[in-house]
């Protein structure tokens, strides 16, 4: 599939059609769809759900999403949502990057799927609620192979390495400090431009992101609307023996079929994958003192029905200029009651001088005690700033959530874990003296 192109907003009722004709006018579904397809409705919220928060397309195609074979169990053991029933430990817990497959051909060949592994979550798809957190590391493109999920949307942040991603809905091409969302049910494909990708992916079980209301910011600023890119329509028309993979409450099921289920020729709606590029993200922060909530660098918000509060917060760390005078700079110590997860794409972040790597991430759960490590207190804390700091080289993110993130068995056990993580703050000095 060739990329036809973007079309720009958020939550648009967007339409696009590869042939042209193929959209029919004033109707959805006619008694007869121009040049012989079908027409198909993919709802992602329930029918009478509020038109500002209703989610549709009408997909115009050449053969329903039906047509496959039967669905048999597919074994990925690493990829799940069982996020255990035991104890979890309150600890900081940090890693290393997952090892990037080799390239060459004597290497493993790990697509998009089989490079998933599953660092922990919370809530479940049968709830409808809650946040599955994974790391893919890949080496292939999907090859004959399609995937679908039926249990979350899902947010894609690439590390290392261009995706591209032909969905039913068209091409989406992203590279590292570029985001892209698959909504619930969009069937598609990864390729890897570059050999290799690495990255992170937050399957969303509750309702769908969306922009944040801004209050008093005003109209512009943070994540602007005309910045998402939705595709513009592009099909296949091949047949062959290829696989369909779908996630289904927590687990993987393959079905045979005979056909490219990526053959919408035309649609329109509003129930469509996205890419968005964090460079464009206004930055907002303090000009006189103090560090603001890292709420305001909100990008996508799931919200609950409790107001204000996420099932999925996507925020990220971007290049930024800090000039507040007589201030700790850096991110404060802090305990909160929502749990952080959180990943660094490019350079290094602001409150740790070293052991978070681009690729790596890092686990601080609810009310968990943590913030900037023994080095870099010391060095804010002697800072001139009476000058601004630059901070330049970075795009760090976070996904936080609500419930208490439950790590896996596989990631408490996993080689990358830093056993010694809790060390980066016993370099801590008392500094308390009462008649200073
Ligand atoms: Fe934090």
């Amino acid at each position: 599939m060739h990329s036809n192109g973007y079309q720009s907003g958020f939550g648009n009722e967007f339409a696009s059609e590869a042939t042209p004709g193929t959209l029919p006018v004033g109707r959805n579904s006619p008694q007869r769809v121009a040049h012989g397809l079908y027409a198909e409705q993919i709802s992602g919220t329930a029918f009478t759900a509020p038109r500002h928060q209703n989610h549709r397309s009408w997909l115009y195609r050449i053969r329903p999403a039906a047509m496959h074979g039967g669905f048999l169990a597919h074994h990925h053991p690493d990829f799940h949502n069982d996020f255990g029933t035991g104890p979890v430990p309150p600890d900081q817990l940090r890693w290393n990057p997952l090892p990037m497959p080799g390239a060459d051909a004597a290497a493993a060949a790990i697509d998009f799927v089989d490079g998933l592994f599953t660092m922990g979550g919370n809530g479940s798809p049968a709830a409808m609620s809650g946040v599955g957190i994974h790391l893919y590391a890949a080496n292939r493109d999907m090859r004959g192979r399609f995937f679908y999920n039926a249990d979350a949307e899902m947010l894609i942040v690439p590390q290392q390495g261009r995706l591209k991603i032909d969905t039913e809905l068209g091409v989406i091409e992203i590279e590292p400090q570029e985001i892209a969302v698959i909504p619930r049910g969009i069937r598609f494909r990864v390729s890897l431009p570059d050999g290799v990708a690495r990255g992170y992916v937050c399957e969303n079980f509750g309702a769908f992101l969306r922009l944040p209301d801004l209050g008093p910011i005003g109209s512009n600023g943070l994540a602007n609307p005309r910045d998402f890119l939705t595709p513009n329509a592009a099909f296949e028309d091949r047949e062959g023996d290829f696989e369909l993979i779908a996630k289904f409450q927590g687990h993987l099921w393959r079905a045979a079929i005979g056909h490219s289920p990526l053959d919408v020729v035309g649609w329109h709606g509003n129930h469509v994958p996205y890419k968005y590029d964090l460079r464009r993200f206004n930055t907002i922060g303090s000009i006189s003192f103090d560090h603001p909530d890292p709420s305001i660098f909100l990008v996508l918000s799931s919200p609950t029905d409790s107001p204000g509060v996420g099932n999925l917060d996507f925020v990220i760390f971007p290049p930024r200029i800090l000039a507040m005078e007589d201030t700790f700079r850096p991110p404060w110590f802090h305990r909160n009651i929502a749990s952080e997860f959180m990943g660094l794409v490019h350079g290094a972040y602001d409150a740790k001088a070293d052991g978070f790597a681009p690729g790596g991430c890092s686990i601080h759960n609810c009310l968990t005690g943590h913030g900037p490590d023994a080095a870099t207190f010391e060095k804010a804390s002697d800072a001139d700033t009476s000058k601004p700091d630059y901070v330049r080289d970075t795009m760090a993110f976070m996904f936080e959530t609500r419930a208490v993130i439950h790590p896996t068995l596989q990631a408490l056990e996993s080689p990358q874990r830093q056993r010694d993580y809790i060390a980066c703050w016993q370099g801590l000095r008392k500094h308390f003296n009462p008649s200073q």
